[in-house]
């Protein structure tokens, strides 16, 4: 199986990789990942290649990949719907809504519908606690469809109801694309026009954090924080379905006023080291 990652892409990309670390042993979490997006799982043959690779034991690479769960030890079927049964999303109906799984889809968790199309699993908290119960789909949140898109807002946890439809989006995907489009290094959509840049990169641009819209007396205000490599800001106000841009603040500054604004308005910050542009970070006023 290993012999499908013997690809130029594949060897180019773990060139690439393994330059940016001084030992080559730090670059094995995202080999494991390499060969995750190309294989679909991680066999112990590929932990093994792995291993030689990043030059450290395979007991070690062994002890790595079985450590985190985002790490598949078995072929899943298309969609794997990871649950999560920690404590905030117990409390919220975790239960509840595994049992609804298991029933819709007629197979128990850790096991795989005979369409291959979906595996569910339980996992431990996924980290969006205040949005429980909640899944991921691969590797997208998802307690809701939205726009045709998997979507999860915030408090807005996993029901029947919105189990169901997520269910119909991923059968219509199904139907529509015979496979999964490529995912970037870091498990993000490809080719997006303000995402991850395309190309071997294996470390995403900082986004701007903490963006906070306010309506003020003079417009709205606008605030955000930026890392340090941050190299320009772009300020943009959604006008019907568009963007527009409506500032290019310096990365100085920390805040940006739309006169022009109002309670209800749309905004999004978009932050760019170099030449690498971040994912837009959004918030309403
Ligand atoms: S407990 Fe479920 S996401 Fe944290």
């Amino acid at each position: 199986m290993i012999e499908k990652l013997n690809t130029a892409e594949v060897n180019a990309r773990i060139e690439a990789l393994l330059k940016q670390y001084p030992v080559k042993q730090g670059a094995l979490l995202e080999v494991l990942w390499i060969i995750q997006s190309e294989l679909g799982w991680v066999p112990k043959e590929a932990i093994r290649w792995a291993a030689q690779i990043c030059e450290c034991s395979p007991a070690h690479a062994w002890g790595v990949a079985t450590f985190y769960t985002m790490y598949k030890h078995a072929p899943t079927g298309r969609f794997l719907l990871q649950f999560c049964q920690n404590v905030c999303c117990h409390v919220a109906g975790a239960e509840n809504i595994i049992s609804v799984a298991e029933k819709k889809l007629g197979i128990k968790a850790g096991e795989t519908t005979k369409d291959n199309l979906f595996t569910i699993v339980r996992v431990e908290c996924l980290g969006a606690c205040g949005s429980g119960p909640v899944m991921l789909v691969n590797d997208d949140f998802a307690t809701d469809v939205q726009n045709n898109s998997l979507a999860m807002e915030q408090d807005v946890g996993l029901n029947e109801e919105r189990f169901e439809k997520i269910i119909n989006w991923c059968k219509e995907r199904a139907a529509k694309f015979p496979q999964e489009p490529k995912r970037d290094p870091l498990g993000g959509i490809t080719g997006s026009i303000h995402g991850e840049a395309l190309g071997l990169d294996f470390a995403p641009p900082p986004p701007a954090l903490s963006v906070q819209a306010t309506a003020v007396e003079n417009g709205v205000s606008i605030i955000w924080k930026i890392a340090p490599e941050v190299t320009a800001l772009a300020v943009e106000r959604k006008n019907g379905k568009k963007w527009e841009t409506i500032g290019n603040p310096s990365v100085k500054d920390a805040e940006f006023i739309d006169a022009s604004g109002k309670a209800g308005c749309e905004y999004r910050v978009i932050a760019t080291s170099g030449t690498r542009v971040a994912k837009p970070s959004l918030a309403i006023a």
